[in-house]
This record gives structure tokens, sequence and C-alpha cells, in this order.
């Protein structure tokens, strides 16, 4: 489907791969993907291989991101890694509010607002997840929690920063668990992040901006998902592990 906005498809690779897996997965998808130009392929691999899969896809078309990064700089922050370290290494995107991160690390809005604000600063684009959980959805509060997370995660962003930056719609429920949200679920989400963003930062800014889905995306899916006018992208967890399905899914969406 022709849309105004460029599809952007990234694998999230998660706490997987050593470094010899990730090179091997990035060298089949530099054969299989070649010059590709009709999309924006991205791979996050673990922060250990960033640097190898960077001088692995130095003559590719094919983008680095990273799954995370500290809000802060260069300083005395023990076990963080800082935006400036990513752009170092050619590193493009950051994955920043992921819902595992949410859960498991407790990062709130405030964090990954602080956090997207340091990535643009170093000219990274961050990718910024929101999502309801099963019992939100459940209590008719989908909305209350998507336009909290939008609005609190983007809070201290200038327009053109928000308009760089790449929002995952990724429902919880849906992440891991085979269960995908519907075409039409997923559609009457990106359109209301898509109206939120109208209010908060103007119509232009609003229609400019990429909004992925992300949760059990997979090739069957791929091309219902990125029909739907509002959808301009996939976030791929389980299917971007191996080259097979993550290819399957790009060619699928275009
Ligand atoms: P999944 O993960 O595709 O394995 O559901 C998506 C994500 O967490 O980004």
């Amino acid at each position: 489907m022709e849309k105004d906005r460029k599809l952007i498809i990234a694998g999230n690779w998660k706490c997987n791969k050593t470094v010899a897996e990730s090179l091997a997965l990035v060298a089949d998808l530099k054969r299989d993907l070649g010059s590709i130009k009709e999309l924006d392929v991205v791979v996050c691999p673990a922060f250990t291989a960033l640097d190898a899969v960077s001088k692995a896809l130095s003559d590719s078309v094919i983008r680095l991101g990273s799954q995370n990064m500290g809000d802060n700089g260069y300083g005395a922050f023990t076990g963080e890694i800082c935006a400036g370290m990513l752009r170092d290494l050619t590193v493009r995107y950051v994955i920043l509010g992921h819902s595992e991160r949410r859960q498991f690390q407790q990062e709130p809005d405030a964090l990954v607002a602080r956090k997207a604000l340091a990535a643009h600063n170093a000219s990274l684009l961050p990718i910024v997840c929101v999502g309801e959980t099963l019992a939100e959805r459940e209590a008719g509060i989908t909305h209350d929690v998507v336009g909290r997370q939008i609005r609190g995660s983007l809070a201290g962003l200038t327009p053109d920063q928000v308009e760089a930056t790449v929002i995952a719609y990724e429902p919880v429920w849906a992440i891991g668990t085979g269960k995908t949200a519907t075409s039409a679920q997923a559609q009457e989400i990106h359109a209301f992040i898509r109206g939120v963003l109208a209010q908060e930062h103007g119509d232009a800014v609003a229609r400019r901006v990429r909004i992925q889905y992300g949760g059990s995306v997979k090739p069957s899916n791929a091309r219902e998902l990125m029909g739907q006018p509002d959808v301009d992208g996939a976030l791929v967890g389980g299917a971007s592990l191996e080259a097979k399905s993550f290819v399957e899914i790009i060619r699928n969406s275009i």
C-alpha cells in the first residue's frame, strides 16, 4: 500500500545471540535483502554485538539500532551505555520504553522522555514503545493508558524531534504470545495515537510520525497489518531471530 510515510521494519533481538550468531544472521539478511530501498530495515542486537554488527553493516542499507540506553551522558554511571557511545558505533536508532523494560526495570514515562531527549541530542532516532496490558484492555482503559504513555514519553521534545521519533504500538498481551492484535484493533489504536500527537504537537507533525505495530508479527499477518492506513511498519521480536521469517515479513510488507 502506498503511503507518504516510508515503512520501517525493525528486528528486536532482545537478550539473544552471541556475537558469532549475530554476525551469521546479519550475513543472511545482507544476502537476502541486498540494497532494498522500498522501506527502512533496522536490526537491534544486544549491546555486546553492536560493534561487530556495525562493521558488518558498513556496506549495507540495513540500519543499526540498540535496545536501550541510559539517560545520562558520559560520566560516573556504572553499568550504563550513553547515546554518544552508540553514535560512536554508527548506531542510528534506539528502542526506548519497551514494555519489558517498563515491566522488569520499572521504567516510567518520565525516564523514557529523558532518554528520548538524550537520544535526539546525540542524533539517534528513538523508537518509543507504548501499549496496554490485557487487564487494561479488558478494563476499557486502553486509550487512557496509551494516551498517557505517548504524552509522558515524548514530554519535552521539540516538534522536529517528535516528528523524527518512531512510535511502536505494542499491546503487551500480544508480545511473544502468538496473539496478534487484529489489523482493525491495530489501526484503531494507531489512529488514536496519531490523534494524540496532533493535539499535542499539531497536524503536520502527527502526519509525519511513523507508527509501527509490534506483537507477534509474522510473515502470515504482516501484509494485512501493513495495509492499514496508520500502520507504518513493524517492531518484530521472535520472528526477527531468523533470516527467513524476518525477510518474509519485509517482503510481504512492500
Ligand atoms: P514479538 O515481540 O514479535 O516476539 O511478539 C515484539 C517486541 O517485543 O518488540
